[in-house]
């Protein structure tokens, strides 16, 4: 099926959308995105999205685009036209194109940013059979760039690091940054011992997630110890349990680190728990 995607302002066939190969996204990865995951048809967590869009845009000194204001609009319009049920919408903003390339940023005024959304249907994504059974993660060096606060397109190495998992028969990959555990390759990650649920605090070392920041609502709403602090892969191995969060796998417990099982080798009571509470919570919250 020929989805409706959106770029700078018009709705068109996707095999008619154009972006110019002197974008600012393509030839610098000057370019910042989000993840929104749609259930039932709702957007789910859309405000926190919307929030971390705006705090890229800013670190960046990057443009807002003209439609900032007509994002949620934009967004109903595309799961309407595509019938989307359950999937994801895919929000790209770039610096524009100068029409050649350049290191220096272009003036913003005569340079106006790209902005790209489409859709991802996925049906069965809150259903799906992998969180019955489990992800098995290995262990890779961290060796991004110093600002991973910001949700940029620069996702080579995190590319690099789901090959290297999947080399080793492996679903994806915990980075590791001076012995402790930053994140997921695209999620945030979580240990639980002793009935307590550990996950790194925020800095500029991981990606500030939307789904995070829900489940750790939840958890302290559901009277669970929650600690914020850094692990090591030793630890996560000797956890009860382990899982990762965000916007395109809500929950995902992890059975396995770098071959060692974690618990018993499936999904823990927690995490199943989390699951469950966050597709409830955030179904009846969405938008
Ligand atoms: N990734 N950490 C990283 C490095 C991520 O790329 C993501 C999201 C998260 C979780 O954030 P959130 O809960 O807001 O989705 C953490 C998205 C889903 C992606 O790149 O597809």
């Amino acid at each position: 099926m020929t989805r409706t995607v959106y770029v700078n302002g018009e709705y068109l066939p996707e095999t008619e959308a154009k972006v110019s190969i002197f974008d600012r996204s393509f030839l610098m990865a000057d370019g910042v995105y989000e993840v929104t995951s749609v259930l039932g048809g709702k957007l789910i967590d859309f405000e926190g999205h919307l929030a971390r869009l705006e705090r890229s845009l800013n670190e960046l000194e990057m443009e807002k685009p003209e439609a900032f204001d007509d994002l949620l609009e934009i967004h109903r319009k595309l799961v309407d036209l595509n019938g989307i049920d359950e999937g994801m919408i895919y929000l790209q903003v770039s610096r524009g194109s100068a029409g050649d390339r350049d290191f220096v940023f272009p003036d913003p005024e005569v340079v106006k940013p790209t902005l790209v959304l489409f859709t991802q249907s996925k049906p069965g994504l809150a259903d799906n059979p992998v969180a019955k059974k489990g992800i098995k993660v290995i262990s890779i060096e961290d060796i991004r760039w110093g600002r991973r606060d910001i949700k940029t397109v620069q996702l080579l190495y995190p590319s690099m690091g789901k090959m290297a998992a999947k080399k080793e028969g492996c679903d994806d990959a915990w980075l590791v940054e001076d012995g402790q555990v930053t994140e997921g390759t695209s999620n945030n990650a979580y240990i639980v011992k002793g009935g307590k649920i550990i996950t790194r605090n925020l800095s500029t070392d991981i990606l500030h997630g939307i789904t995070r920041a829900a489940v750790l609502r939840f958890a302290r709403e559901a009277q669970m110890e929650v600690e914020e602090r850094a692990f090591t892969i030793a630890e996560a191995q000797d956890a009860d349990e382990a899982f990762v969060t965000s916007a395109s796998t809500f929950v995902m417990p992890v059975v396995e680190i770098d071959g060692a099982k974690v618990g018993d080798g499936k999904p823990g009571p927690v995490a199943k728990r989390l699951r469950e509470i966050y597709l409830e919570e955030s179904i009846k919250s969405g938008i």
